[in-house]
């Protein structure tokens, strides 16, 4: 056994997590986990979506078309990079106050007080916090599947049992079955919209009227990442303002074009806030130059539609394109398009690579699939000629 391996028994024994949980390698297996026949879940929550061959762990130096982690291409906004510049200068300083301006620029446009902001670097970061925050202590958290795994993965690794509830046919997600799955030891719901890896949504009419029954009982916690690029996106935030115990979190990786300059931010009660400063100091992982970025891109307003139209029209070209190659692509409205593959997910990444094209690919219910990342017009039509070569 490794020492890391050690220290982490170690850990949970410190923490009482051993009490409840039996520990094999990397995965907390729940002694306490029943079927759950509704959701067709087997007793260990067996997951649809595995991701079984990671083409990010790849050499990725050489790509043509890099289509794999659904950047901005387009991005940062000139706007932001000058500001990045400018702020070079104040790198002796912590962000402090700085901080506090933007969280303040974020409360207006979000319609909150400062103090229900907090500012992180990238989303990833709330989302593992979040669930570092209500999980240490065990319990269960349930989100859809497929969906987005940080947050489940971290819940996991610290000793919470996740409660899968599979997307319905349309893609949306099952509400009436997450709810249903709500008890005495779930933490969070955690809801993606739009969805990833699916692209799709769920009618925000359904999420608001679910957010306001659920959080009376446990925190929701929503993820919107992809909103902005969303037509008509519309945010769940109003139900922040109006009170009830709703989680709402966003990135600058995506619209903003900032995934390696790592900003985002989350909305919630002061009290949630409140509950993760306790634990970490957020603020302590933000760059100045990075903050300085996105205040400038946040009000760049030309750059944002700009990123949105061409955005659009990638998906488009992509959607018809797959289409027209025999393919039945997900209806999407992310920066990325889920469509199903007729070769083993290894071999058909492994090719794509070959041509320089760097795609996902997983495997949902055991059947493979591949997600494309939109890219600049040049780059889509690469990764069509490359899929037709390749498959054809
Ligand atoms: C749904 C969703 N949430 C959060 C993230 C994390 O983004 P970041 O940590 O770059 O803000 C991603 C990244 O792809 C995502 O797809």
């Amino acid at each position: 056994m490794n020492s890391s391996n050690l220290n982490r028994r170690n850990w949970i024994r410190k923490t009482g997590l051993g009490a409840g949980a039996m520990v094999l390698g990397a995965q907390v297996i729940p002694w306490t986990a029943k079927a759950n026949p509704a959701f067709g879940m087997s007793p260990l929550f067996k997951p649809m979506l595995v991701e079984d061959h990671k083409v990010i762990e790849k050499n990725l130096a050489d790509l043509k078309a890099r289509l794999l982690a659904n950047e901005n291409p387009y991005g940062p906004s000139p706007k932001a990079v000058q500001a990045l510049k400018e702020a070079a200068i104040k790198g002796n300083r912590y962000v402090y106050n700085s901080s506090m301006e933007f969280a303040e620029m974020l409360a207006d446009k979000e319609g909150v007080k400062g103090s229900q902001i907090l500012i992180s670097p990238g989303s990833t970061d709330i989302l593992e916090k979040f669930a570092f925050a209500t999980c240490l202590k065990g319990g269960n958290i349930i989100s859809a599947d497929p969906g987005y795994m940080s947050i489940v993965n971290t819940a996991r690794a610290i000793g919470a049992t996740w409660k899968n509830v599979p997307l319905k046919e349309d893609y949306s997600h099952d509400l009436k079955a997450m709810e249903a799955a709500v008890d005495e030891n779930t933490r969070f719901v955690y809801i993606c919209n739009p969805n990833n890896p699916t692209g799709t949504i769920t009618p925000i009419e359904e999420i608001k009227s679910f957010a306001k029954r659920v959080s009376k009982k446990v925190p929701v916690f929503i993820d919107e990442a992809y909103i902005e690029l969303m037509d008509g996106g519309e945010s769940a935030v109003s139900l922040v303002q109006e009170g009830y115990d709703v989680i709402i979190c966003r990135t600058y990786s995506k619209i903003h074009g900032m995934a390696g300059l790592r900003i985002g931010y989350m909305v919630a009660s002061e009290d949630r806030v409140e509950k993760i400063m306790e634990l970490v100091r957020t603020e302590m992982g933000i760059s100045v130059t990075s903050l300085y970025a996105a205040m400038a891109s946040t009000t760049d307003e030309e750059f944002l539609n700009k990123t949105k139209m061409l955005n659009g029209e990638a998906r488009d070209y992509v959607y018809n394109s797959l289409k027209d190659l025999g393919y039945d692509p997900i209806k999407s409205h992310t920066s990325f398009i889920l469509y199903p593959i007729n070769i083993p997910t290894k071999d058909f990444a492994e090719k794509m690579l070959e041509m320089g094209v760097g795609i996902r690919v997983f495997t949902i219910n055991d059947k493979p699939y591949s997600r494309v990342s939109m890219g600049t017009m040049d780059e889509v039509k690469y990764f069509i000629e490359s899929l037709d070569q390749i498959t054809g």
